[in-house]
């Protein structure tokens, strides 16, 4: 195809995506979008029934320790007082402890540790126990360096009930290597709290504070200052933790970011931004692999940016960073803000504002950026910005609701507090009374298990038991565009893993932390993440990333395989990044996502950027709450824009296509914003759904193929709260001979409308031409009295067929329609489907 017909044929697709998702382009208001639980679309009675069965299919999935626990927090989440008429708070619950099991016969060489009453010079018995973990490891390397046999035992290091500030003097401050660093010389070790005791161990070391008053804030409160000892580490003292919870950094618009966001009445984002300076754009290197492609695709071909623009990344490599990237637009973010007049009332009153980060959302509300400030002009209410906004990688040259945070001038409210680096004194504004453990964060990782290569990797270790918190955000840090989906990511956590094998991480809780959960990065095999309790973290759960050598992901064996992260409960994730989610996956494979409970996150529950291999398993997860403030997504989102060689077809044979990945047996509740219960976004394709129970949204193919709905069940489907789109129970989108939605089907699946009467948005239907999934033996309901509407084209005008027309063109076999039953027999459906 020559060149110019490609670009005439490329400019047809944009016209067709704008026709449908015009408003992804350009800043949407938000305020008409539902900030509730609940869907304002149908009475309370039918979405309280609805909710109930969300809370009994958790209590269904979950381990049975977590059982209560479980149940009462989705319960609490999903705002079941709602359904008791009574008043409506926004949860803010302590993570519960998980009972953990004994399993100190696997220990053949056990060392303590104690916090208080142990001593570094001791031997590590139960009678004498070390006072540091690190010297616990130090003992389990020197008797294996004295005897090498004793590496093929099994060690363990357990630890007793208490604090462990491993932020104190910490010798490390980056996200890939952990205060507790694992090589491969530790492997075959297990590190687990004593018994039930609690053991946390906190990212940040206490602070021992001498209070004085400072000033009355313009606002009424004291701000109280104190000096912070020379030992501290100022550059990673970026959260303050107080007592056990997230102080807000000094910001404006007041409001604290863990428990106000665009879902609350008062989100904490200024509206009020009145023009953004436009990106700074830099050429980058393109890379166009012509051969081979995946023919048949409106994404044939693996490219990508080097340099230029994409600099900004770490590598310095971006899908978005070409000139013309298919269905989008050149990578580049705002260089800066201008505001209306008065909408930052203190800023002619900075006096350093080169402090201060400006958080913004995405024009499209896809995810936040986080920008240093250069400088301001108070005169223009202009704020230019310095590093950053790579925190997400498609760009926008707009951005939408914003905060300004870390600015001494804001700090007038309670709970807010400011760093002078420059002086070492902290200031606070109390409530009333002063509060008292005060935690300064010191690094962003705790543990991390990392072999040198692919062939020495750590393997067979346990980490059990154990509350992980009070780590140093990573906003800031190196971000990764990992490949052609919109997401960006830091590749660091709490717990950060890189060539490693048969690692579990059982029964810890995961809360208060400043980046990730979890970081599976590279090669890493068969590990499991089970019965984990993530809440309250400022970026995503786990993520799961690998890399490939440009389109060549089958020589190169650097990916994450078979990943299981089964029973664990994710919440209150994405504080600050809102391109986050409880569990990112990216060129990986084989991963397993299995009974998990997710709710309240800013963006999709599960992510898959890619269509890297695939052979990945989400089943059984309970999500809700998702989507709570940005825009075209679901509870679980799926992208496949560039093709990579893996051997998922055949062992040892290379090719562009993947494994089919199956997506099952979850219930996924589509409230809030989101506008598909599982978003096929831009090419996903070879995909097997099946026995979901979708609440509030319809099936979404959008220029991808090979996709199979068959015995999912689809409740009120046309009742989507997420401001467009979804109000079918099956929405082929765009679709294009020869390029997408080939290879669709949607068969015996179970759809109930609660208004509309059409139960199918098939785009360019035409009798005479018919391109449509494969549809067939699907149980349609319809309002009660009301008449089916199938919409297509006959004899070139749009008609209005019942289902006796619509089968006439030999279509939809053994489709029926019945009138809707009420809202518990569809729940009881749901129930004998998912519980039987
Ligand atoms: C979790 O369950 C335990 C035991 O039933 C209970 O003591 C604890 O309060 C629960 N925690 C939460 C947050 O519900
Ligand atoms: C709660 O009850 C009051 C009084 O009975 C009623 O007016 C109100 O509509 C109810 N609210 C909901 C959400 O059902
Ligand atoms: C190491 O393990 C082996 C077999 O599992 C066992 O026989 C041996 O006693 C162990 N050594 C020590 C020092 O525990
Ligand atoms: C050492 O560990 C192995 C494997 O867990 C176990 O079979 C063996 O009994 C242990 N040996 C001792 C001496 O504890
Ligand atoms: C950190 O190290 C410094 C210098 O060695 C020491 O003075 C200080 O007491 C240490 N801090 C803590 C909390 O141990
Ligand atoms: C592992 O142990 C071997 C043998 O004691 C030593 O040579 C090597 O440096 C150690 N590797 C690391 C990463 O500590
Ligand atoms: C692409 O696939 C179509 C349909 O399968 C086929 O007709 C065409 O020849 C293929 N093109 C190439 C270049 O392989
Ligand atoms: C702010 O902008 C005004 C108008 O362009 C200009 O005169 C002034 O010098 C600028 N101030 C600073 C601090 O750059
Ligand atoms: C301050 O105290 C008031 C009254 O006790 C309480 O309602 C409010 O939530 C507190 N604010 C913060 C930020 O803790
Ligand atoms: C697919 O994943 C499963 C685990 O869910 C694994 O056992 C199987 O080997 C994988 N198959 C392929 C072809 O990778
Ligand atoms: C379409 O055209 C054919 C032939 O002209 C005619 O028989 C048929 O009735 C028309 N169908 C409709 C729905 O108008």
């Amino acid at each position: 195809m020559n060149l110019i017909l490609r670009v005439l044929i490329f400019h047809c697709f944009i016209s067709i995506l704008y026709a449908h998702f015009g408003p992804k382009y350009s800043p949407e208001p938000f305020y008409s979008l539902p900030n509730t639980v609940n869907n304002p679309n149908v009475p309370l009675d039918i979405d309280c029934a609805l909710r109930a069965f969300a809370i009994e299919m958790a209590n269904y999935i979950a381990p049975p320790p977590f059982k209560s626990n479980w149940t009462s927090l989705v319960e609490s989440a999903i705002q079941f007082n709602q359904c008791h008429n009574t008043s409506r708070t926004h949860p803010h619950l302590q993570p519960s402890s998980p009972p953990t099991k004994s399993n100190q016969q696997l220990c053949n060489n056990s060392f303590y540790v104690h916090h208080s009453k142990g001593n570094d010079f001791f031997d590590g018995s139960f009678q004498y126990p070390f006072q540091t973990i690190q010297t616990a490891l130090d003992h389990v390397r020197l008797q294996r360096q004295i005897n090498p046999r004793l590496t093929q035992n099994t060690s363990c290091i357990i630890i007793r009930g208490g604090t462990y500030y491993l932020g104190t003097n910490a010798s490390t401050t980056t996200s890939q290597k952990g205060v507790i660093a694992l090589t491969s010389n530790d492997s075959n070790l297990i590190i687990k709290n004593y018994e039930d005791e609690r053991v946390i161990l906190s990212g940040g070391t206490l602070l021992d504070l001498k209070w004085s008053f400072h000033s009355k804030a313009s606002t009424g409160g004291n701000i109280m200052k104190a000096e912070i000892p020379l030992w501290v580490n100022v550059d990673e003292f970026n959260e303050l933790y107080i007592d056990d919870q997230r102080a807000i950094v000094a910001k404006y618009p007041n409001g604290d970011p863990s428990t106000q966001g665009l879902y609350a009445d008062h989100p904490g984002f200024s509206y009020d931004s009145q023009g953004w300076l436009s990106p700074i754009r830099r050429s980058s290197v393109e890379i166009h692999v012509q051969e081979p492609y995946r023919n048949g695709t409106f994404f044939p071909y693996h490219q990508f940016g080097i340099g230029g623009g994409a600099s900004v990344f770490d590598p310095p490599r971006n899908f978005w960073s070409t000139w013309s990237p298919p269905a989008g637009g050149n990578y580049g973010v705002p260089s800066g803000l201008v505001v209306k007049n008065g909408a930052l009332p203190n800023l002619p009153k900075w006096s350093n504002p080169s402090t201060g980060f400006v958080h913004a959302f995405h024009s499209g509300y896809w995810g936040s950026w986080v920008f240093d400030i250069e400088s301001v002009n108070s005169s223009q209410n202009t704020i230019v910005f310095g590093k950053g906004g790579f925190q997400e990688a498609r760009g926008s040259d707009q951005g939408g609701p914003f905060y300004v945070s870390n600015i001494f001038e804001e700090l007038d409210s309670p709970n807010e507090w400011f760093l002078d680096q420059t002086s070492r004194t902290l200031y606070f504004m109390p409530n009333d009374t002063m509060p008292n453990v005060f935690v300064a964060s010191q690094v962003p990782c705790l543990i991390s298990l990392g072999g040198s290569d692919i062939n020495d990797p750590v393997e067979n270790v346990l980490i059990q038991g154990l509350t992980f918190t009070q780590t140093s955000n990573t906003y800031m840090k190196e971000y990764m565009a990992p490949s052609g989906g919109d997401w960006s990511v830091h590749r660091g956590g709490t717990i950060y893993m890189r060539n490693t094998k048969q690692i579990s991480i059982v029964q810890n809780v995961f809360t208060e932390l400043g980046s990730n959960g979890i970081a599976i990065i590279d090669y890493n095999e068969q590990n499991s993440i089970t019965w984990n309790e993530f809440a309250w973290l400022a970026d995503s759960g786990v993520i799961v990333v690998g890399t490939t050598n440009g389109i060549d992901g089958y020589s190169v064996n650097s990916q994450p395989t078979n990943i299981l992260i089964e029973s664990n409960l994710f919440r209150e994730t994405g504080i600050y990044m809102k391109q986050s989610s409880p569990v990112l996956i990216a060129v990986s494979r084989s991963i397993q996502v299995v009974g998990n409970v997710m709710f309240n996150m800013p963006r999709a529950g599960v992510n898959i950027n890619d269509g890297y291999y695939g052979n990945h398993s989400i089943s059984r997860n309970v999500i809700f709450n998702s989507v709570r403030e940005t825009s075209d997504h679901g509870p679980i989102n799926t992208w496949d824009r560039q093709p990579y060689l893996t051997d998922a077809v055949q062992p040892n044979v290379p090719s562009l296509w993947q494994h089919v990945t199956y997506i099952d047996h979850n219930v996924l509740f589509n409230n809030y914003r989101s506008v598909w219960p599982i978003d096929h976004d831009d090419g996903s394709c070879i995909y097997e759904d099946s026995y979901n129970f979708q609440v509030y949204g319809g099936k979404k193919n959008y220029l991808g193929h090979s996709k199979t709905d068959h015995h999912e069940i689809y409740v009120y489907s046309d009742l989507s709260t997420g401001g467009f789109g979804s109000n079918n129970c099956l929405n082929n989108y765009a679709p294009q001979r020869g390029v997408s939605a080939w290879n669709e089907n949607w068969i015996e699946n179970t759809c109930i409308l609660y208004s509309r009467t059409s139960p199918y948005n098939l785009e360019n239907c035409d009798v005479s031409d018919l391109y449509i999934p494969y549809v067939a033996s699907n149980k349609i309901y319809i309002p009660p009295g009301s008449r089916e509407i199938f919409y297509c084209k006959v004899n070139g005008t749009m008609m209005e067929l019942n289902l006796q027309q619509w089968q006439s063109y030999g279509i939809d076999k053994g489709t029926v329609v019945n009138d809707a039953p009420d809202v518990n027999t569809i729940i009881d459906w749901g129930r004998k489907m998912l519980q039987g």
